[in-house]
């Protein structure tokens, strides 16, 4: 089948290689002409790890392309993706959807009748139908005679995963209202149906509901295993048992129970907030959801504090080493990286900065003025009070801690993703703090016995 990906995001540019990968006929529109040349030239502006292999393969076999021309693009397509960006519009929290809207219109003057406009891009409810309006306008304005179809196909591959994601899905979420465009949504996904991904086909609002209530529902259990981590430091508990324990139980599950920073990167805090603020417009209030934003946002501040308790409380003067800056791993992504309010506030407090990161350089620069870069953790410890543990990179998961400890002239060691045995740490001579494991503690309490009463 041909199909146009307009939009080459993240989303647009992961869907339009993989789906090529099927075997279908893929062409990529992007207005950003430099980026396009980039990927005509086989280069990959994102860090995705085996998309540029993947994306090569199939340039080579002439199924996928590239090109500025939207009406190219579309020429001949049974199905358009619209994959453009849908960022946190400024001030108000709302999803911002200039993008998805013109390119709705500009559809309208260049597709062929009987076209499926696919919505791939994260958008609250109601917006597929809002596109179909869009481009239904158009048509009358321009006299165009082009009967079409409209597709809700929300997206759930993270970064640092996404090929994996996009080719073994969980489920496939298809909102339509029609036969035709459920049809066309079935026969583009068929080559998955070989792995037994299940083709959920809803209607257009509860497509859009899905995607916004399961980022909100894992946001939620991340702050919710933060929150039990917080206890856990104070009375005693092990948040990697509590997790375990708890995710034992098929009904609550394991994953996305790790504690750590609070989360971060481009869909969460986005997807978050526009949930609020949908649930506000409609005098539903997700009190939930605004919970979790809130506690979020103050538990990435709050670490900045876990660093400076274990340096007597001030920044000053001190020397910093931050391993890891995007906010996960296997990505260059630092959007609402928790890095972007810990450095700077260590910055702001009037310490040396070192901060290292095995991709997140070319972006981080810009946006963590006044530190400096270093080539590993090693070469960042040097002469380092403390070092703290921000992403977890697998460079950063075997360290030789006393190689690290003997360059440095402090003895801090905080690990905000509990990547490290507190005894392994404490042996190879740190004072260690991590998240949620009380017992790793340097001020931790008595041991029991001796807590109990003589007799
Ligand atoms: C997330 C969802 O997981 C995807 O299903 C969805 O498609 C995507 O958003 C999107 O809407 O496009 P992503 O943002 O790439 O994917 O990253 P995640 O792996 O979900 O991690 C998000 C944040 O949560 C990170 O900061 C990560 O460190 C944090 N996290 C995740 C935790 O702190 N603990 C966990 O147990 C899991």
């Amino acid at each position: 089948m041909r199909i146009a990906m307009i939009g080459t995001g993240y989303v647009g540019l992961v869907s339009g290689v993989c789906f090529s990968d099927f075997g279908h006929e893929i062409v990529c529109v992007d207005k950003l002409t430099a980026k396009v040349e980039t990927l005509r030239a086989g280069g990959v502006p994102i860090y995705e790890p085996g998309l540029d292999e993947m994306l090569r393969r199939n340039v080579e076999a002439g199924r996928l392309s590239f090109t500025t021309d939207l009406a190219e693009a579309v020429k001949g397509a049974q199905a358009v993706f619209i994959a453009v960006g849908t960022p946190t519009r400024r001030g108000d929290g709302h999803a911002d959807l200039t993008y998805v809207y013109a390119a709705a219109r500009e559809l309208a003057d260049v597709i062929d009748p009987g076209t499926v406009v696919v919505t791939k891009s994260t958008v609250p409810v109601g917006t597929n139908r809002e596109v179909a309006r869009v481009i239904a306008e158009r048509l009358v304005e321009t006299g165009r005679d082009c009967p079409f179809e409209v597709a809700s196909n929300p997206e759930f591959l993270r970064e640092g995963a996404a090929i994996e994601d996009f080719m073994r899905p969980d489920r496939v979420v298809c909102g339509v209202d029609s036969e035709v465009a459920e049809q066309v949504m079935r026969d583009i996904y068929r080559p998955l149906s070989l792995r037994e991904a299940p083709v959920m086909i809803t209607s257009l609002e509860s497509a859009e509901i899905i995607k916004y209530a399961a980022n909100a529902f894992l946001a939620t259990k991340i702050t919710f295993i933060n929150e039990i981590a917080d206890l856990c430091e104070k009375v005693g508990g092990d948040v990697k048992a509590v997790a375990k324990g708890i995710g034992m139980d098929g009904r609550i599950g394991s994953k996305f129970l790790h504690a750590g920073p609070g989360y971060g990167g481009s869909c969460f805090p986005k997807d978050t907030s526009a949930l609020a603020r949908i649930g506000q417009d409609h005098s539903v209030p997700m009190r939930i959801v605004e919970t979790v934003i809130d506690v979020n946002d103050r538990r990435k501040r709050r670490m900045v504090d876990k660093v400076l308790d274990l340096l007597g409380g001030k920044a000053n003067g001190k020397r910093i080493a931050v391993l890891g800056v995007t906010f996960k791993p296997e990505t260059d992504d630092m959007r609402d990286s928790p890095s972007l309010t810990i450095v700077p506030a260590l910055v702001g407090g009037g310490a040396k900065v070192v901060v290292t990161d095995p991709e997140g350089r070319r972006e981080g620069e810009a946006l963590l003025p006044g530190v400096t870069w270093a080539e590993d953790a090693y070469a960042a410890a040097v002469e380092a009070d403390a070092v703290v543990l921000l992403t977890e990179w697998n460079q950063f998961r075997a360290l030789d801690l006393k190689r690290m400890r003997g360059g440095m002239r402090g003895d801090a060691f905080v690990d905000l993703r509990n990547v490290y045995d507190p005894e392994d740490v404490t042996q190879a001579g740190f004072r260690y703090v991590s998240i949620g494991r009380s017992d790793a503690e340097p001020t931790a309490g008595a041991p029991v016995t001796e807590l109990m009463p003589s007799t």
